[in-house]
């Protein structure tokens, strides 16, 4: 229930916890940030923390830990084989999931490569309703193909449709039949779609598709990663899910999906990773992978202390008044954003903001990289570390050629439980700035481009001097302000 303030203008979003550990942050000089995203070749990955004010780079193992958390790492039991905390982390799963096949992994995409080395053989293809980056990198470097089925609404950057990432589920059906069941490694659901705006999928969608998959003999995948972002929407938008309980959905999407994995980087404010399997021969088809890539059953490549992390905020992942804090800040800066005229991703979603940067700098071509220069200039206005997500993060064509994505978009993540609301005002104000002086940036070309998720480690340069003119611009309005 959403605490009412008094006066209606003075109206936000309130956290349900206090802060009691904190990190210095520091805001360098604007010439210093310049130089900064200059020697980080324009890729805010390669930008130092020290250099930050405000990470949002990711929602990934940067979440708030709870009390509660770092009192359970301090019981973690240590052993390779059959420890305690590998117990209570079942413990916690079956709890949120009522599911007891479970598997370690390292990380998400850990997860996702276990996944694929059971599941994809060349010439298969997977359906879903969008990629991720590393789930697409490891299905197609096994010689699988990544269809993406998303409903259109789901690209049209400004809506109100509640949930932009339910699957197209007739285009679902037809590729099944098409491709024929035999040659679908597995369909796969990303709830919460992290490449369209973190974007929820409704429960009534991923019941379909189950049925679907069920109905066709083939194996249904929910990446649940964002999922309790997704479950806030689902209890906030969709009438059915109002009065379930938030476990209730946990349990129900279990009892339907094949298969459920996700990254506690994320789901369980932790770090690591779960497989999780309503069958045991799913679990004993990927399990021969884990020691082999991961680490033995019972810890997976995980540190224990992860691990009592993990199935601590997994229960938390239960507690409304904890995971509606990242989906109403999102919600807060993109209303911020949106009434004075930035374009961002509507509705809002859950994991941060998205900043469309087609829109931001339409006349910059896909191929000087609108969305990474965007986020540039985000860094040099106030320190702020978002990250791309638009043709950088894309893969070329097996050809060479470009591949332009759907959608040019600077994400400004918001981690769980990290930033206050003042925090959050900032970052409002300097995009704002940014925006009125948009007709300054230019664009970015590579000086080192990896062939394989260049978006991580790729090197660019910006075109002209448009930088040096920002900075100078920021000095002119800003004073002597850092
Ligand atoms: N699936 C989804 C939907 C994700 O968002 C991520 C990670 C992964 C899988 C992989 O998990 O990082 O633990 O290996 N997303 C992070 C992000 C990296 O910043 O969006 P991981």
């Amino acid at each position: 229930m959403a605490v009412k303030f008094y006066r209606p203008e003075n109206q936000v979003p309130l956290e349900m916890h206090k802060v009691r550990v904190v990190q210095k942050l520091t805001l360098l000089p604007v010439e210093e940030r310049l130089r900064a995203i200059q020697e980080a070749g324009n890729n805010t990955f390669l930008l130092q923390n020290k250099d930050i004010y405000m990470d949002m780079i990711t929602d990934s193992g940067v979440n708030g830990m709870s009390d509660k958390q770092v009192a359970a790492m301090q019981v973690a039991d240590d052993s390779y084989a059959g420890s305690e905390t590998w117990n209570r982390a079942k413990a916690a799963i079956d709890e949120v999931f009522g599911v007891t096949n479970v598997l370690p992994a390292h990380q998400g995409r850990a997860a996702e490569n276990i996944l694929a080395e059971a599941f994809v053989k060349p010439g298969m293809v997977t359906l879903m309703n969008f990629h991720f980056t590393t789930t697409k990198a490891h299905i197609t470097r096994l010689g699988g193909e990544v269809v993406e089925l998303v409903d259109k609404k789901g690209l049209i950057p400004q809506s109100d449709d509640p949930f932009k990432g339910d699957f197209d589920l007739e285009a679902l059906r037809k590729a099944i039949d098409d491709y024929t069941p035999e040659k679908v490694a597995f369909v796969r659901v990303e709830s919460g779609t992290n490449l369209i705006g973190g974007q929820p999928v409704s429960l009534e969608n991923m019941m379909a598709v189950c049925d679907i998959c069920h109905e066709k003999g083939v194996v249904s995948v929910l990446d649940a990663s964002l999922l309790q972002d997704n479950v806030y929407f689902m209890k906030m938008r969709e009438p059915r899910c109002k009065y379930m309980e938030t476990k209730e959905i946990y349990r129900l999407l279990a009892s339907r999906f094949d298969i459920i994995y996700f990254s506690a980087r994320k789901l369980g404010f932790s770090r690591g990773g779960f497989i999780l399997s309503s069958d045991k021969k799913w679990t004993d088809m990927m399990m021969e992978f884990v020691p082999l890539f991961e680490g033995f059953l019972t810890y997976g490549g995980m540190e224990v202390r992860s691990i009592e992390a993990a199935a601590q905020g997994l229960l938390e992942s239960l507690d409304m008044e904890y995971i509606n804090q990242g989906p109403e800040f999102i919600a807060y800066l993109a209303k911020e954003l949106d009434d004075y005229g930035v374009p961002v991703i509507k509705p809002a979603g859950g994991l941060g903001v998205h900043l469309n940067c087609s829109e931001f700098v339409p006349e910059m071509p896909h191929n000087q990289y609108p969305a990474a220069a965007v986020g540039a200039a985000v860094y040099i206005a106030g320190g702020i570390r978002g990250m791309e997500r638009g043709t950088v993060s894309e893969q070329r064509e097996p050809d060479g050629s470009e591949r332009y994505a759907e959608l040019e978009l600077q994400r400004l993540a918001v981690p769980r439980r990290v930033f206050t609301l003042s925090q959050i005002k900032y970052c409002a104000d300097r995009v704002k700035w940014v925006w009125d002086n948009r007709k300054l940036i230019g664009g970015l070309q590579w000086t080192q481009e990896p062939k394989v998720l260049r978006f991580f480690f790729g090197r660019m340069k910006e075109i002209g001097y448009w930088q040096e003119e920002l900075a100078k611009k920021f000095r002119q309005d800003f004073g002597d302000s850092l």
